[in-house]
């Protein structure tokens, strides 16, 4: 299909030649063009302009975008959208004075969501995956990345990666898949994490990479979870396997899994809840991307990711949502651009590139996503009538989304 976006108020993140990322002092700024048009042809971004210079064009079906901003859709670089039920009885048990890692160590937490992930049959793991991959689409994502990590044996975990891929495969979004295998020790390894490593550094990671079922490879480097010695052993393991790391750190505890990370060449570590100097320093001249994952911060009352000091010492920033069932049940990638300028101080500008071409870095997706350029992928946003791209996160809780085109179509 042919589109032609016309009277565009203000067209974002407009880039002829993007970076891979961006960081630092660089985050603050968005180019943008005013009363613009841009044109879609098979699916990607054919031409864009400014009104006084529309060439004369036919054959296209024209969307009127008078008063409304156009944007390069959301990519979330950290999920966990396929899962199985909910847990809102934890939640609950969070309001009546138990903390995250209480109701962890009782069994609740990621080992509940294993449970019933294991008795869950593919296919209703399937439809219950889709449906949020749909929301969250709606909401302005147009890619996404999914880990596995609710299976904790090898058949359970191969289920979630297969679900990963069909939804892959039958929705126009871009979909990463990352192994997270070493999510935590499963009830049947208790006490016997090293038997548990075992199989995840060996029948797991093997079995997987045999079918393609991850681009990545994840672990919760975490006190009560995983050591930085588990996480370079696994990082080593799957580098032989072409897997790329990208891993849950210092979300309650700083234990050094960032400088782990970066050693390891991580395309991106995540949460950051907890920063040290040293982490701050470790990242300084690497490839890694720091991810922020305020909507996380936010259900389970933790402390924010730092991100102004990290963009303050020049180093880029995505942000992500984290959509899981435990520690973000939200997949809506519009209220973390709001809560990281409400809650981090970022400008809506640095939101915003976070959001989008950092993190489409953080995917392995600079080439294809994550800004208006020529050639790339025709996912947009256009919003309702705004005043100014800086209403979309101060209007917090409204959604101003208009339209969201994916793959060239509108959805
Ligand atoms: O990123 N921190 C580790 N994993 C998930 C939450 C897991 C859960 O509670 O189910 C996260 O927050
Ligand atoms: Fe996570």
């Amino acid at each position: 299909m042919k589109l032609l976006l016309l009277n565009i108020k203000e067209l974002l993140q407009v880039r002829e030649h993007p970076p891979t990322k961006v960081a630092g002092k660089d985050m603050g700024i968005l180019p943008s063009l005013k009363n613009a048009w841009l044109l879609v042809q098979d699916g990607k971004i054919k031409d864009y302009g400014t009104m006084d210079a529309l060439p004369a064009l036919e054959g296209f079906k024209t969307i009127d975008c008078k008063g409304k901003m156009v944007l390069p859709t959301w990519c979330d670089s950290h999920t966990h959208l396929v899962y199985a039920g909910n847990r809102e009885q934890e939640f609950v048990d969070r309001i009546h004075g138990l903390s995250y890692q209480e109701i962890a160590e009782k069994g609740g937490g990621i080992l509940n969501s294993a449970k019933r992930l294991q008795e869950t049959s593919e296919s209703s793991l399937y439809t219950q995956s889709a449906q949020r991959l749909e929301e969250v689409m709606q909401l302005g994502t147009g890619a996404i990345e999914i880990k596995s990590g609710y299976g904790l044996t090898t058949d359970a975990e191969m289920k979630m990666l297969r679900v990963a891929k069909k939804l892959a495969a039958n929705y126009p979004v871009a979909i990463k898949t990352t192994f997270l295998g070493a999510h935590a020790v499963p009830a049947t390894f208790k006490d016997n994490k090293e038997g548990y490593m075992d199989l995840v550094c060996g029948e797991m990671l093997q079995k997987i990479s045999e079918e393609k079922l991850a681009d990545y490879v994840d672990i919760f480097c975490e006190e009560g979870y995983f050591t930085v010695a588990d996480t370079e052993r696994l990082l080593k393991a799957a580098a032989k396997q072409g897997l790329v790391p990208k891993i849950h750190v210092n979300q309650f505890n700083a234990i050094g899994g960032v400088a782990a990370g970066v050693k390891y060449h991580a395309l991106s570590v995540d949460h950051l809840e907890v920063l040290t100097e040293a982490d701050i320093e470790a990242l300084k001249n690497s490839d890694t991307m720091p991810v922020a994952l305020p909507s996380c911060s936010y259900f389970l009352s933790i402390p924010y990711t730092p991100g102004r000091e990290l963009i303050n010492a020049g180093l880029p920033l995505a942000l992500a949502t984290d959509y899981n069932p435990g520690s973000t049940p939200s997949g809506n990638m519009n209220f973390v651009v709001a809560t990281a300028c409400i809650k981090m101080k970022l400008t809506p500008e640095e939101a915003i590139n976070a959001a989008t071409i950092n993190g489409a870095y953080a995917m392995g997706l600079s080439e294809t996503h994550g800004s208006v350029t020529k050639g790339k992928i025709a996912n947009l946003i256009i919003t309702k009538p705004v005043p100014s791209y800086g209403f979309l996160p101060y209007a917090f809780g409204s959604n101003c989304i208009d339209k969201v085109i994916i793959k060239g179509k509108v959805i």
